[in-house]
């Protein structure tokens, strides 16, 4: 949640190059925004917005040092004041992350003089505090950083000092160098048009840069640290929509290729993951939102394919069972962005009771995937778009592979995964996208969608009912099929649009039964039903038809996002990564 980037360089136009970055980290945050630029005299000059910066043609005053920040608010409300950077006597400062013990430093006489009601800048007073008291700059920054409790990561410019502070705990910061230059950014796609060339700052580590020179030290002790230089493997065209409208049209048409490249592991990494579940006397699975659903699939693939029982348990809720985690507890965190606290935050207590830790995530350098004891990567390339779509079907993917490996069919796992992932590429063309527009302009203006889904479809009638909700603000509702008839289907008017996913027996039964009271069933599945009003053929696909199915609800949802004049890349209220409790 909120993206912050900084450049110190040479080139005079750094303000405008931050701007160019945070544009690209705009979906972590877009509330508000501020840039902050060292000019001439070494003072510093800031912008402030309210708003999404991906609209800003700002023109910034000169200078090679520049910091931002596109905010998704947590303390305080959306607001010029509360908007980063944020700024105390000689220190202007950006900030991603919660200050948990902010108050402790604020006596009445600072509150008189505080200009937000953020966290934030409470930090920027703590530093200034230490330089007025003597300290030099490097240690103002690290005795402040000692004194915070939670998540964070700054970016810090002091008057007078050339250079750049970050610092970190918990929350991502990645720095990439060319050879004049240094990036400083919570996500790589903000300087990927620059250069693949980064190093990690790891947890409580900071960072002084000034141009690229950088000097790495522990924000415990001081200890000096050095660090490898390590090429990325992404590409610029992977994070830039083309010829797309949106993001998340360009990254669901991504499953052409993200489903075989989600399985693209060798049987031997794939056996190191499935070690850990058979050694271990039980297994949680940790995700949020969208990859618990995914989860909730995979407690069908496991319990149909292995013959093994998994928890699964929406991250947030896992403090009531926590008791149950220890030395011989497998926990599998599923995260797109690996950077998720309600997950981060098991993972991590879990590891101290001594459990072992498997990790499926998109982002190969994420807190999550670097506390794992086996991390199994999505590759599905960059997912920018709020909604979870590519990265959702990799992870079913892969945990169906993990599945059939655990019942020793890796082989057979592979190939009915290779087998849809050709069905997709065949199922995406303009066609088809088309099919689905001409049902959204149908259903666009119905308040209420209703989904229903049997075994591991009903986990994606969830799944649907997210998607839908939270890019076209249509209310949706997912059910188990079965379940309607207990009391939901009085509900149930003429027209209301009712999605079914599959076309089993039993399930059309409970389509009926909708049908009956008056519903207009859309029938999402690979055979036609007379009782469909309208039909989205979906490939027939054995075991992982949960998959195959979520593709066109993703497109619906996007296509109902886009009629009502909305944008799907960047709804309200949401950030990409959710990195806050
Ligand atoms: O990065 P993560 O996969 O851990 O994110 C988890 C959820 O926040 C995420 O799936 C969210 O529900 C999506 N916006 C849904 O599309």
């Amino acid at each position: 949640m909120c993206g912050i980037f900084a450049v110190s360089g040479t080139q005079r136009n750094a303000g405008e190059r931050v701007l160019e970055g945070l544009k690209k980290l705009e979906y972590r945050g877009y509330d508000s925004w501020g840039i902050a630029v060292r000019i001439e005299n070494n003072t510093v000059n800031t912008i402030k917005k309210v708003g999404k910066i991906s609209t800003s043609t700002e023109i910034f005053p000169e200078g090679t040092e520049s910091l931002g920040h596109s905010r998704w608010a947590t303390h305080g409300k959306v607001t010029q004041e509360n908007a980063h950077p944020h700024r105390s006597g000689k220190v202007t400062l950006v900030h991603n992350g919660i200050f948990e013990n902010y108050t402790d430093f604020i006596t009445p006489e600072i509150q008189k003089n505080l200009l937000s009601e953020t966290d934030t800048e409470v930090i920027a007073l703590l530093i200034d505090t230490f330089l007025k008291k003597g300290e030099l700059p490097e240690e103002a920054v690290r005795k402040s950083a000692q004194k915070m409790k939670g998540r964070f990561a700054i970016l810090v410019m002091i008057d007078d000092i050339p250079g750049i502070f970050a610092a970190r705990r918990g929350s991502p910061l990645i720095l990439g160098r060319t050879e004049t230059e240094t990036f400083i950014a919570s996500d790589i796609p903000a300087f990927l048009s620059e250069t693949r060339i980064v190093n990690y700052l790891d947890d409580g580590e900071m960072v002084y840069v000034k141009g690229n020179t950088l000097q790495f030290s522990k924000i415990s002790t001081g200890e000096s640290l050095i660090k490898r230089d390590i090429e990325v493997p992404w590409k610029m065209e992977e994070s830039e929509k083309g010829k797309f409208a949106h993001f998340m049209i360009k990254e669901i048409f991504d499953q052409k290729s993200s489903i075989a490249s989600a399985i693209n592991h060798s049987d031997e990494d794939i056996q190191k993951a499935v070690k850990i579940l058979q050694s271990t006397n039980g297994s949680y699975f940790l995700a949020c939102g969208t990859a618990n659903k995914v989860c909730s699939a995979a407690e069908y693939f496991f319990a149909n394919q292995a013959g093994r029982k998994i928890n699964v348990v929406p991250s947030s809720e896992m403090p009531n069972f926590e008791k149950f985690i220890h030395q011989k507890t497998a926990l599998v965190a599923v995260s797109q962005s690996g950077e998720t606290a309600d997950v981060l935050e098991i993972l991590e207590r879990g590891k101290a009771k001594g459990a072992r830790i498997i990790a499926i995530t998109n982002v190969e350098s994420s807190s999550i995937a670097r506390i794992a004891d086996v991390h199994l990567p999505l590759r599905a390339g960059p997912e920018k778009a709020v909604a979870s779509t590519k990265a959702a079907t990799a992870q079913m993917a892969l945990l169906y592979l993990l599945a059939t490996a655990d019942a020793g069919k890796i082989t057979e796992g592979r190939q009915t995964l290779l087998a849809l992932a050709a069905n997709v590429n065949d199922l995406l063309n303009p066609r088809y996208e088309e099919k689905v527009q001409i049902i959204a302009e149908k259903i666009v203006k119905a308040p209420n969608l209703f989904i229903i889904g049997r075994n591991a479809l009903y986990p994606m009638a969830l799944e649907s009912a997210i998607k839908i909700m939270e890019v076209s603000y249509v209310h949706a509702q997912g059910f188990a099929a079965g379940e309607m008839k207990h009391g939901p289907i009085a509900l149930i008017e003429e027209g209301s649009p009712c999605l079914v996913l599959g076309g089993d027996e039993e399930t059309l039964m409970n389509a009926m039964e909708l049908k009956s009271r008056g519903a207009r069933i859309i029938g999402v599945s690979p055979k036609r039903s007379e009782i469909f009003d309208e039909w989205l053929k979906v490939p027939e696909a054995n075991g992982i038809q949960s998959i195959a199915t979520i593709i066109p609800v993703q497109i619906l949802a996007y296509k109902l996002a886009v009629l009502k004049g909305l944008d799907p890349d960047m709804p309200r209220n949401l950030a990409k990564s959710v990195t806050v409790k």
